[in-house]
């Protein structure tokens, strides 16, 4: 039998939306559907502050595609395409009133058993550092005697595997649940074992937020101190629904010095902010250059400027990694630096930056704002 659209579609008119009770198949929400040898993919069009709330629906619309005839595999994603609209910022409005109110809750993402604290590494902008300065920083808090996983979450390029040295994939434990890989004392799940690097970009964006919830949800992490998230680059809107479908403990931001690295790095604070996810505070990698030949240290991109911006939104500035080739040739090679040269400077600086991440999630986490008048 060959699925159509139509196909499912009708199998979405028994999922309802919560609040009108509309047929999701009627709602419009639903946009292309790609249907590829059995495997089903689609997402659903929700506005960004809708996402805890919708995710049943997007559950039972899995659940009522996978039981059609010819269906080997659904993957549902949520998707916001639109900023948050009026009537949605008053809900989050509201929301923010309960909170200040006794007793008031905020619907949070729900936690993942046996994990402690998520916390985030994300950039404003690609290639800044993020997925070194993500396995450094995991490496770092597991010197310090946490017990760490890394969830690598870049749709656009998950470069854990390659930079933990780890190939092949992770095996089943039971039913859905996937065993974690491990390296260097961590525990350690990619995207790019999930999905291939043929399918196209549009298709990762809804794809990644199922994609997410299953590694958080589906990977057998055991008992973890801290799970460190490799997130996608930029500030769009997959990012902003990951940020709000993951419960997040905290985030930390890595920027180089350059001012338009800098500004993505305001948007990337500012998207966190939106979510309500405290900012550990920002790194700024690629700082300075040293010399490999005579250890000379020049300042080639005006070096401070994240120390700067960290003070304007009043968050920790968390420390500065310079350009260094020993740090591109572990990482690209397989060995984080801080994994394979413990004792080297370079090493010491993740291992500063890490236990002032140790300490901004058991401490109060945000700094008070500072006013700065220019
Ligand atoms: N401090 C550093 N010194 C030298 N090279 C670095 C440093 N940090 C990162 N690199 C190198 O820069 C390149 C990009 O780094 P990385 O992959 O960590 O960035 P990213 O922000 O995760 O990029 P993407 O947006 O593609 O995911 C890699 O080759 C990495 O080895
Ligand atoms: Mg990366």
């Amino acid at each position: 039998m060959v699925l159509s659209r139509n196909d499912i579609l009708r199998a979405l008119e028994l999922v309802k939306l919560p609040a009108s009770g509309q047929s999701l198949a009627a709602s419009g929400r639903i946009g292309d559907v790609l249907i590829d040898d059995g495997k089903v993919i689609f997402a659903i069009g929700i506005d960004a502050t809708e996402a805890a709330a919708m995710e049943p629906v997007r559950k039972a619309a899995e659940s009522a595609v996978s039981g059609l005839p010819g269906v080997r595999q659904v993957l549902v994603g949520l998707t916001a395409d639109k900023a948050p609209s009026a009537s949605a910022s008053a809900a989050t409005q509201a929301r923010r009133q309960a909170q200040a109110g006794p007793g008031g809750a905020v619907p949070k993402a729900a936690g993942v058993p046996g994990v402690k604290q998520i916390i985030a590494v994300a950039s404003g902008k690609g290639g800044v550092g993020k997925s070194t300065t993500t396995a450094n920083l995991a490496v770092a808090l597991a010197t310090l005697g946490l017990k760490v996983g890394v969830l690598d979450a870049d749709i656009y390029g998950p470069s854990v595997p390659k930079i933990f040295g780890i190939s092949g994939k992770p095996r089943l434990v039971s039913g859905r649940t996937l065993a974690p890989m491990e390296a260097y004392g961590l525990k350690i799940m990619s995207i790019g074992f999930l999905i291939d690097e043929e399918t196209p970009m549009i298709w990762r964006g809804p794809m990644v937020i199922s994609a997410i919830t299953q590694m958080l949800r589906e990977v057998a992490w055991g008992e973890l101190d801290v799970l460190v998230v490799d997130m996608p680059p930029g500030t769009g809107d997959a990012q902003l629904t990951m940020a709000q479908q993951t419960p997040l403990a905290g985030a930390v931001i890595v920027s180089t010095p350059q001012d338009l690295a800098l500004l993505d790095a305001r948007r990337g604070v500012a998207m966190f902010r939106k979510v309500e996810v405290p900012i550990l505070g920002i790194v700024e990698n690629m700082s300075y250059f040293v010399c490999p030949e005579c250890g000379h240290r020049s300042d080639i991109f005006a070096h401070g400027g994240a120390r700067h911006e960290a003070e304007r939104q009043g968050v920790p500035f968390l420390g500065e990694i310079p350009l260094a080739m020993p740090i591109r040739e572990t990482s690209d090679g397989g060995r984080p630096i801080v994994a394979s040269d413990p004792d080297s400077a370079h090493a010491k600086a993740y291992l500063a930056i890490a236990r002032q991440v140790r300490d901004g999630l058991s401490g109060p986490v945000r700094a008070a704002p500072r006013i700065v008048i220019e």
